[in-house]
């Protein structure tokens, strides 16, 4: 679909590492390109053509954005450097503060260090205790093994929509819900997610939503935190400086704007914020509900072409995104996606951050192929051929 788009795509290459990042499109790049050659001025403190217009632009994307995910409003939509800055101030500008000593988080092995490693930092700054939602034969979160997980002293959920590594969708209607009716406030990381489906933030009742720019055709160094409005007034900024005061005097008075400039205090990533308004716009252009379907189907007819080759094991066949890990018998991980490069296929190999999923499924590194609607059959064809090539273990060694 649409590969015209995307200049990259005229060289020879078949990319398949879109979980790690995606490919930018023309007009994405021109977005950029115009503000840097056409009317590039700061953001929220000219008085000239151009620094108005680029107010314009900077309030239009987020407008866009807060249409792309059905907020209610704008205010709940912050910029950010991407889903991991957007994680770390939900642990560290709401959570820090509203959470005590013992309060528990539920988790999977499976989350990216992202959604891990600040739940340990507040873990041993605040005693909190991270705990583990255990997860199915197909490795996934089932309502049943969170029910059993909850206990009176949970107080946030907090869950990749998408898995990077297994790919399942988790069920987070339900898993909000269920929530909400313990009191539990859920933290979704939408990474893998925001970019290859539609969502719907008011109608799954999110509290909090993070994703990033350059896993959906946006420019890298931006990203989006959603914040329910409700929880805001609770939300502490983690960066103080220019933008986001009103005024302030020798003796420490202070007055600070209200959201969504209170959290974005210094020069934005005005760049990154245009650029992933243009990519929205596109994404929305193409319709999430088909980009989804789309890459379904692209990876069931990737499925049981590898299924052709015995030596392939994958680890995630029922998984319902475009998302395939899987390892190549005899082949340590890295050397296939190595042996892959030369014939130009990008995959990704590794733990891919996601580093303690391993003690689930007892594999440190798998290779990963990850879709995105610029990917065709024919490129999953020629990827099949190159892993059938009989000399491949000599190729390698
Ligand atoms: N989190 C990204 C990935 O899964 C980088 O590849």
């Amino acid at each position: 679909m649409h590969r015209e788009d995307f200049p990259i795509l005229k060289n020879d290459l078949i990319y398949f590492d879109n979980g790690a990042t995606s490919l930018k499109p023309q007009r994405v790049v021109d977005a950029i390109v115009d503000y840097y050659t056409k009317y590039t001025a700061n953001a929220h403190r000219g008085d000239y053509d151009n620094s108005i217009k680029v107010d314009e632009k900077y309030a239009n994307s987020r407008k866009i954005i807060k249409d792309f995910i059905h907020a209610k409003s704008t205010k709940e939509i912050i910029f950010t450097s991407g889903t991991t800055d957007s994680l770390n101030r939900i642990v560290f500008g709401y959570f820090e503060n509203q959470l005590q000593e013992n309060d528990e988080v539920l988790v999977t092995v499976s989350e990216h260090a992202s959604n891990l490693l600040p739940w340990f930092e507040l873990e041993d700054k605040k005693g909190i205790k991270v705990r583990y939602i255990e997860l199915d034969s197909n490795y996934e979160v089932t309502i049943e093994n969170l029910k059993q997980a909850i206990t009176p002293r949970t107080k946030v959920i907090s869950l990749a929509h998408i898995t990077n590594v297994i790919g399942d969708v988790r069920p987070i209607e339900e898993i909000i819900k269920m929530a909400h009716q313990n009191h539990i406030l859920c933290v979704i990381d939408g990474a893998q997610s925001v970019p290859h489906l539609p969502i719907d933030v008011q109608k799954l009742d999110l509290d909090f939503l993070t994703f990033s720019g350059h896993k959906m055709c946006g420019p890298t160094g931006i990203g989006v935190l959603y914040v329910k409005e409700d929880l805001l007034p609770d939300l502490k900024p983690l960066t103080y400086g220019g933008g986001m005061n009103a005024s302030f005097a020798p003796n420490g008075e202070r007055l600070y704007h209200a959201s969504p400039d209170l959290y974005e205090a210094g020069t934005q990533n005005i760049a990154g914020i245009i650029g992933l308004g243009e990519a929205v716009q596109y994404l929305e252009q193409l319709g999430m509900d088909r980009i989804h379907q789309y890459e379904l189907e692209l990876k069931e007819y990737a499925v049981k072409r590898m299924k052709e080759i015995p030596q392939i094991t994958i680890y995630n066949e029922h998984s319902q995104s475009g998302i395939i890990s899987f390892n190549y018998e005899g082949i340590f991980a890295q050397d296939l996606a190595i042996y892959l490069n030369r014939s130009h296929i990008s995959i990704r190999s590794g733990s891919h951050c996601a580093k303690i999923l391993n003690q689930e499924i007892g594999i440190k590194n798998t290779c990963r192929i990850s879709f995105y609607f610029y990917n065709t059959k024919e490129e999953i064809d020629r990827m099949i051929e190159v892993l059938k090539n009989p000399h491949i273990y000599e190729e390698i060694i």
